[in-house]
This record gives structure tokens, C-alpha cells and sequence, in this order.
């Protein structure tokens, strides 16, 4: 299919939200045989927050890592704006989409500055980032991220080990901010914090990339902070979308065919067929 085909099928999308990030049937069959993505279509609008729900095993770390080319796919196609996603396009790309991971993925012994300034990899060659020669507009902007996730000067040359979990998901985040990405893909972010901390985080990480219209696709497998933080929900089970909609219609059906694999009635409301289905 073309691209121009791809983008008329993903026109706007629920409540006149211009499609950014659409999938089309993405497969990914891993070499054992497991079929990770199994013809997972979907449309994520521009500056949406959404989150991507489900048990784990169901794909979506493989889903996030399709879209910055970490995974490869077997088969389906994905545009960004007017990108087709591809191995040859994946270049380009890097710079217009960041990753939060997990284990926040820092270098613990460098200090938070050069933790955050990694950020810059897709803008700076890498003999200059091992040197620490960065330009002083990128130690600018990584200053103005770093007040941006709640962290202070003095954070600065602390080694990342040094900070809290949740401080250091804040450099992660802050990381991931630095060359203002149009995509933010945030895998399980607050998986290893407490639920106080995960709060905290996920607001932030909401609030940073709303003020700067990035789009957001974070997997979550807790349904109580998908429904408090999502503008949109889809949720995963065996490698394909089973609900697809606004929070208020994640109900206790809608939750109970992720999890439990209850099949809904017919007609009922939390169920979304996607456009194209
Ligand atoms: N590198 C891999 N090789 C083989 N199978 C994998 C690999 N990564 C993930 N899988 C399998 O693919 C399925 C989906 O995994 P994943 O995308 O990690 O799901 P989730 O993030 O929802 O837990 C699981 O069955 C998992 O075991
Ligand atoms: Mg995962």
C-alpha cells in the first residue's frame, strides 16, 4: 500500500485529532515462532497521551520498539506525518522520537548533566559526546530540561546511581525531552516505582510533552493509571488490539477481555471497532 493510502486511512481520528503515528497490520514473529504483533492496526493523534494497556507478554514493549526501528517487523507498514517508518527512513527519525525505558537505562556512574546530554546521540557524533564537548545550546537546553522534571543545579554533577528511582526516571525523561521529540515512546515507565512516585512521574512526563505538542505512546500494565493519565487507551492482549477508545470506556467489560479474555457482548459500548477494521 502507499504511503498517500496510508495517510488517507488514517485520516483524523476520535474528536478531529490529526492522525500522527498509524499502523497498519503490524506483524512481528519473533524466530521462535511467537507472534509478538499479531496485525495490530491503529491511529495515534497528534500531542496524544496514549497508553498502550495490557498483561505482560502482550506485545507492547514490541510495539514501541518497532516505531524507533529497536525490533524489526515482519510485516505491516507505520508513517509518522508523512514518513513511512522503515529501516531506510530510520535515520531521519531518531531525532523525532525519544525513549523512557523501564530501568531508566542511565550510565550510573556519569553525572546527571552528561546523562541527559546523551540525549543529544541523534545531533552530536559520538567522539565529541565521548569527550563531553557538546554545543552551548545543547548545555542550555539541558539545563532548561533538567528545571523541567523538578531537578535542581545542584543535581547536575551528582552520578545518577546517587538519585532515587523516581529522580532518576525524571533524567530519563529529561533525556528523552532534550531535542524536543515529536514522539515520546515510554515503555512501562513507572514499572519500578511506587505507586506514590509512579503518579508524580507520569503527570510529569504528561504535563512536559503537552507544553511541547509531543505525541505520546507509554505501555503501562496498570489499569487504575491508564484510566487517570490516558487521552486514549489501547489495550493489548496476545499481540493484538482488543479495545481501542477513550478512558471513560475502559469499563469492567472492556477490562475483563484484556485480562480475563471475556468476550464482550455484541453492541457493547467499550468496544471500539477501529475505523478500518
Ligand atoms: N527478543 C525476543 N525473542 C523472542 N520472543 C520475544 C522477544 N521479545 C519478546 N518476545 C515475546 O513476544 C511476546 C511479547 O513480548 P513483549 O513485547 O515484551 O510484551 P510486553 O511488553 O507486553 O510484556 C512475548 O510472548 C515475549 O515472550
Ligand atoms: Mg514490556
Amino acid at each position: 500500500m502507499s504511503v498517500a493510502a496510508i495517510l488517507s486511512a488514517a485520516q483524523a481520528i476520535g474528536g478531529g485529532v490529526p492522525a500522527h503515528l498509524s499502523f497498519r497490520d503490524l506483524r512481528k514473529i519473533y524466530a521462535d515462532g511467537v507472534a509478538a504483533l499479531d496485525g495490530v492496526s491503529a491511529n495515534v493523534g497528534k500531542g496524544e497521551f496514549c497508553v498502550v494497556l495490557g498483561p505482560s507478554g502482550s506485545g507492547k514493549s514490541t510495539l514501541l520498539r518497532v516505531v524507533n526501528g529497536l525490533t524489526d517487523l515482519t510485516s505491516g507498514t507505520m508513517t509518522l506525518s508523512d514518513t513511512a517508518l522503515s529501516p531506510k527512513t530510520l535515520r531521519g527519525i531518531r531525532r523525532r522520537v525519544a525513549m523512557v525505558h523501564q530501568q531508566f537505562n542511565l550510565v550510573e556512574r556519569a553525572s546527571v548533566a552528561s546523562n541527559v546530554l546523551a540525549g543529544a546521540v541523534a545531533e552530536v557524533p559520538s567522539w565529541r559526546a565521548l569527550l563531553g564537548w557538546y554545543p552551548d545550546h545543547l548545555r542550555d537546553r539541558a539545563c532548561e530540561v533538567i528545571a523541567r522534571v523538578g531537578l535542581d543545579e545542584i543535581h547536575l554533577p551528582r552520578r545518577a546511581a546517587a538519585l532515587s528511582g523516581g529522580q532518576q526516571q525524571r533524567v530519563g525523561i529529561a533525556r528523552a525531552l532534550l531535542l524536543r521529540p515529536e514522539v515520546i515512546l515510554a515503555d512501562e515507565p513507572v514499572a519500578s516505582l511506587d505507586p506514590a512516585i509512579s503518579r508524580e512521574v507520569l503527570g510529569l512526563l504528561r504535563e512536559a510533552a503537552r507544553e511541547q505538542g509531543a505525541t505520546v505512546l507509554c505501555s503501562l500494565h496498570q489499569t487504575d493509571l491508564a484510566r487517570e493519565f490516558a487521552d486514549r487507551i489501547i489495550g493489548m492482549r496476545k499481540g493484538r488490539v482488543v479495545f481501542d477508545g477513550a478512558p471513560h470506556l475502559f469499563d469492567a467489560a472492556a477490562e475483563g477481555r484484556l485480562y480475563e479474555g471475556l468476550t464482550a457482548p455484541v453492541g457493547q459500548s467499550a468496544y471500539q471497532e477501529k475505523a478500518y477494521a
